[in-house]
């Protein structure tokens, strides 16, 4: 059975609509990553699912039961906010096994649970500090724990991670996802982090403008996005997009993008064909840009093109290069040992397998 289920769910405050129908299923026990850019609407939805917020339309089910007029402590679902919120005069101990004390469970069972929740968390050796006593990580394993221990069937987690840095949040990540396999419960996870998003989730649910925009999993997502802002959005750097023009010459068409063009395998001719005498967008990965000195166009289907260094940012293990036709900017990742400079002129290749193109009106794929 589904463990949450959102069915034409809308939110709206005043006049504005944040959140617009919502339809989404999240299936028991797994793992599932809403991921938008600032004010898309991530909150308000984890709101409403666990009950802070009222439905404006719609309906939410959990395990098949309607739950809009449910109070959140009844939903059995816990959340564990962005800043975590814990009590500053309480011990680690008791910020863990305060909401436990609240609904009346004995000092023995929440021992229990507290310890069994530092256990899976390793923080046993923290329990009797207070929040100003821990680092950032620390105090948000503290948070973590106090949703633990309440065994719910759902937990909501909004943006947990956000105020750690950079390391901390790549081991952070790791945990949640060893977590998830040892409590087998169903968590939705909330994120503005594309990377986050991608390395988490069995299934993610893109969002913009309190829109759905695209649930996948991370490799369809990243491979066959639905529409241009899936495409610019899950990726980094990000797709590069160029506007072009289509041409029809000689029974071929061509993409023109001013300086440059490239005949449009046949294969994609039936879609495209509609598109004639317009501009579309033609989007490509920074991965899937060449230096042509070292790439091997044998059998393959390759559009040349020249383009300006702007800039070289050195990685360690690549480059990339900020690069324009003079028309449009897009970035390239190179070889890290690639000797290319700023200002320099460079020859690149890209595979015409690897293109994406984009309605420029509606953003929605065309291939
Ligand atoms: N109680 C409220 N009254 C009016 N507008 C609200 C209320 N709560 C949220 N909003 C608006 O709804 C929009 C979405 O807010 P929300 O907090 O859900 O975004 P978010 O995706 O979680 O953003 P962030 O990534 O910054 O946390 C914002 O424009 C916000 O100003
Ligand atoms: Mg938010």
């Amino acid at each position: 059975m589904a463990a949450i289920v959102l069915k034409d769910v809308w939110k709206r405050y005043g006049d504005l609509d944040i959140v617009k129908n919502f339809n989404i299923e999240v299936l028991d026990r797994s793992f599932c990553i809403f991921v938008g850019p600032s004010e898309c609407g991530k909150t308000t939805i984890l709101r409403m699912i666990a009950g802070l917020e009222e439905v404006s339309k719609g309906y939410i089910y959990i395990d098949g039961l309607k739950v809009n007029d449910i109070a959140p402590k009844n939903r059995d679902i816990a959340m564990v906010f962005q800043n975590y919120a814990l009590y500053p005069h309480m011990t680690a101990y008791d910020n863990m096994g305060f909401s436990l004390k609240l609904r009346g469970y004995s000092k023995k069972e929440i021992h229990q649970r507290v310890y069994e929740a530092a256990e899976i968390l390793d923080i046993g050796y923290l329990l009797e500090k207070r929040p100003k006593q821990l680092s950032n990580g620390q105090r948000q394993r503290v948070a973590i724990g106090r949703a633990i221990v309440r065994k719910p069937k759902v937990f909501l987690f909004d943006e947990p991670l956000s105020s750690l840095d950079a390391k901390l949040r790549g081991q952070m990540r790791a945990e949640l996802k060893k977590l998830h396999e040892r409590l087998q419960s169903t968590i939705i996870y909330v994120t503005h982090d594309q990377t986050e998003a991608m390395t988490m989730g069995d299934k993610i649910c893109v969002i913009n403008d309190g829109r759905i925009q695209q649930i996948a999993g991370p490799v369809e997502l990243y491979d066959n996005p639905t529409n241009k802002f899936v495409a610019g959005f899950i990726g980094n750097p990000s797709m590069n997009f160029f506007e072009v023009d289509v041409i029809h010459k000689n029974d071929v068409i061509f993409l023109n993008e001013g300086t440059f063009e490239t005949p449009l395998p046949v294969r994609f001719r039936e879609k495209v064909f509609p598109y004639i005498g317009q501009k579309i967008i033609m989007g490509i990965r920074p991965e899937n840009i060449y230096d042509r000195l070292f790439y091997n166009t044998t059998n393959k289907e390759v559009s040349s093109f020249s383009a300006t260094v702007e800039v070289v940012e050195p990685l360690g293990s690549e480059k990339y290069l900020h690069l324009s036709t003079g028309k449009n900017e897009f970035i390239a990742k190179v070889d890290s040992h690639n000797s290319v400079k700023t200002n320099q002129i460079i020859d690149l290749v890209f595979n015409l397998a690897k293109i994406l193109l984009f309605d420029i009106k509606t953003g929605i794929q065309i291939i």
